[in-house]
């Protein structure tokens, strides 16, 4: 069975409280608990988990490299500022798919820089939790990797 570890950044917490025009009004709760049921339909091992915090980011994708087969990342806000976290993943050996639940290459110019994505193996994005669905269909269909894969 697949390992997946779903991290989400600052204020990811507040869907469905924080512009529900942009984000949805599906609420964090809510979408975890329809992530987990989701992985678990498709035969993967799911932990999700949501900080406000870089260093712990950070600390949570070194902690489990060793323990997950995939991150999805949602790094919010700081995949348009942070060379801390690509750097983490270009440390690490376990690949990670970058999701947004906007289109983030649709919005404001500042959120077109993107530090994360060349170093990811995949992104999803723009389709509020399709976008995470679609990046747990993505671990599902991959048949293998070597896990050393940059
Ligand atoms: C986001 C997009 C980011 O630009 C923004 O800072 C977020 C959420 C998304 O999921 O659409 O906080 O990552």
């Amino acid at each position: 069975m697949k390992r997946v570890y779903i991290l989400n950044g600052p204020n990811i917490n507040l869907v469905g409280i924080r512009e529900p025009e942009i984000y949805g009004s599906t609420n964090y709760q809510e979408m975890v608990k329809e992530l987990k049921r989701y992985a678990k339909s498709l035969g993967l091992k799911v932990t999700i988990k949501a900080t406000n915090s870089e260093s712990k980011i950070i600390d949570i994708l070194q902690a489990n490299m060793n323990r997950y087969d995939y991150f999805i990342l949602n790094a919010a806000a700081y995949t348009h500022t942070s060379i801390a976290i690509r750097d983490t993943i270009l440390a690490i050996k376990t690949p990670v798919i970058e999701v947004h639940l906007s289109d983030t290459d649709n919005r404001e110019e500042f959120r077109k820089v993107n530090y994360l994505r060349d170093v990811c193996v995949a992104t999803f994005k723009g389709k509020g939790l399709d976008s995470y669905k679609e990046a747990l269909d993505y671990v599902k269909g991959m048949t293998s990797h070597d896990g050393n894969n940059k």
